[in-house]
């Protein structure tokens, strides 16, 4: 495997090369552990891997995947593995991948290049989970996606069967590359799924906020002005979270109707203008870049934290927190103290980078249970359709709403609870045009 090029970054690594990279092979019994412990907690994917362990649909199929590494992302990946699949593995962060499950997961033979502050080898590592030469890509943000099809254009054309992608920054990016015709293979929008947008983002990404923010700093919510950037999936999810924690919830928005059900859900409305003076804790969640800039730092008060839960590190622009800094030190981990020019400290979590993977282990595993069932059943349409020689549009897809309902049933059904169903006579009613007072 000499044709490998080097990796940018020095120091301690377990490598096998055309195998694997990651910090340290010897944390993998406690990467393991990890992975026991969600797999206890997610019941649906548990139960997939159950259903397709003896048919095996994904064998002869390989999948690179770029996701970031946790352990409920290995117990999807176990899954794939149970269900006959070949899979090669980066994060889909600098600062998203556990160590000692990325060392698990090498150690039980899985093809996997990540670890935690792997920023001058991102795309290293992307690069190797494409050597195994993929017929199907998993993505997280599209940067798989776009190697593939920036840097592996004839493999994107005529040799990959289709993708999925998890995030909703990554599906904007996608449908941006379809509009402007350089989209080459289908790709599921699993972001958009119901039991994944309306569940991950808003009760994954509103706890786990949470969590990341406390493990940095742990300051007490309640009393706290906590303003949120972006009232959508996330924003609503953190806003309400840190509402029940106590604190004095505000919100920013540029979409009239999202900032109406921030006020309505009892959230202070505000421009980042007027929020900048008063905030205690800030969080962007919003996907677009420059929320946070040089005035806003410059209107905060001494002692203010800022962190971002959104995909990239574009939220907060650090160029110019430090243009309007003298000095900077590490507080804490995950944590930078910068003394601005006027005398104030503001502190950044986890360079801005989403602060629940980066300082906390990312959403419960309860719902990535649903998020990964989606990502697991998408990747089996596919192959179903190339099995069955169906040809799929070369679009940005959305899931069948089937899919949800069977998803969202198992999960139910694991949890214990039942649901009523509709009477006969109740279908005709719905559908009766008559029917009326
Ligand atoms: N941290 C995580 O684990 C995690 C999980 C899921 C999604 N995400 C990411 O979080 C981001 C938000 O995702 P979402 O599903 O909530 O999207 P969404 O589209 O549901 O919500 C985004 C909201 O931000 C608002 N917004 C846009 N520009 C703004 C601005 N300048 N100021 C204030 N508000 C603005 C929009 O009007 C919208 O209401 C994306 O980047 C997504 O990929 C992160």
């Amino acid at each position: 495997m000499s044709n490998i090029p080097k990796k940018n970054m020095e120091g301690s690594f377990s490598e096998v090369p055309g195998k694997y990279c990651v910090r340290d092979i010897a944390m993998a019994d406690e990467g393991r552990k990890l992975i026991e412990w969600a797999e206890s907690r997610m019941p649906v994917l548990m139960e997939l891997r159950k259903m397709y362990s003896k048919t095996k649909p994904f064998k002869g199929y390989k999948i690179a995947g770029c996701l970031h590494v946790t352990k409920e992302t290995a117990v999807l990946i176990r899954t794939f593995i149970e269900a006959g699949a070949e899979l090669s593995w980066s994060g889909c962060n600098p600062l998203s991948t556990n160590d000692a499950v990325a060392a698990a997961l090498a150690d039980e033979g899985v093809s996997i290049y990540a670890w935690y502050d792997n920023g001058p080898d991102f795309y290293w590592c992307i690069e190797r989970t494409i050597d195994i030469e993929p017929q199907l890509t998993l993505d997280d943000g599209c940067d798989l996606i776009d190697t593939v099809h920036e840097k592996h254009q004839d493999m994107a054309k005529n040799y990959v069967i289709g993708g999925t992608e998890e995030t909703t920054t990554g599906v904007h990016r996608l449908r941006a590359r379809a509009a402007a015709g350089e989209l080459y293979y289908p790709v599921y929008a699993v972001n958009d799924a119901e039991t994944k947008w309306d569940f991950d983002n808003v009760y994954g990404t509103g706890q786990s906020t949470l969590d990341g923010i406390l493990r940095a700093t742990s300051v007490l919510f309640a009393g706290k002005n906590f303003v949120v950037a972006g009232h959508g999936h996330c924003g609503s999810g953190v806003a309400k979270r840190a509402q029940g924690m106590g604190s004095n919830t505000i919100v920013t928005e540029v979409k009239a109707t999202a900032a109406l059900k921030a006020t309505l859900n009892g959230h202070e409305v505000m421009t980042m203008e007027e929020a900048a003076k008063v905030g205690d804790i800030f969080v962007t969640a919003t996907g677009v870049k420059d929320i946070i800039r040089k005035e806003h730092f410059e209107a905060m008060r001494d002692g203010a934290i800022i962190c971002n839960t959104g995909h990239y590190d574009a939220e907060i622009n650090i160029t110019e927190l430090e243009e309007v800094s003298k000095s900077k030190r590490t507080i804490r981990p995950n944590c930078e103290e910068y003394t601005l020019k006027n005398g104030n400290r503001v502190y950044l979590l986890a360079q801005g980078r989403l602060i629940n993977l980066a300082a906390a282990e990312g959403h419960p595993s309860e719902v990535m249970d649903m998020s990964f069932a989606n990502q697991f059943m998408s990747h089996l349409r596919l192959v179903e359709a190339k099995k069955a020689d169906k040809a799929i549009p070369i679009e940005v897809m959305d899931l069948p709403v089937e899919q949800d309902e069977f998803i969202a049933e198992t999960k139910l059904k694991m949890m214990n609870m039942a649901i009523d169903k509709l009477t006969a006579e109740q279908i005709a009613y719905i559908n009766d045009y008559n029917a009326g007072t």
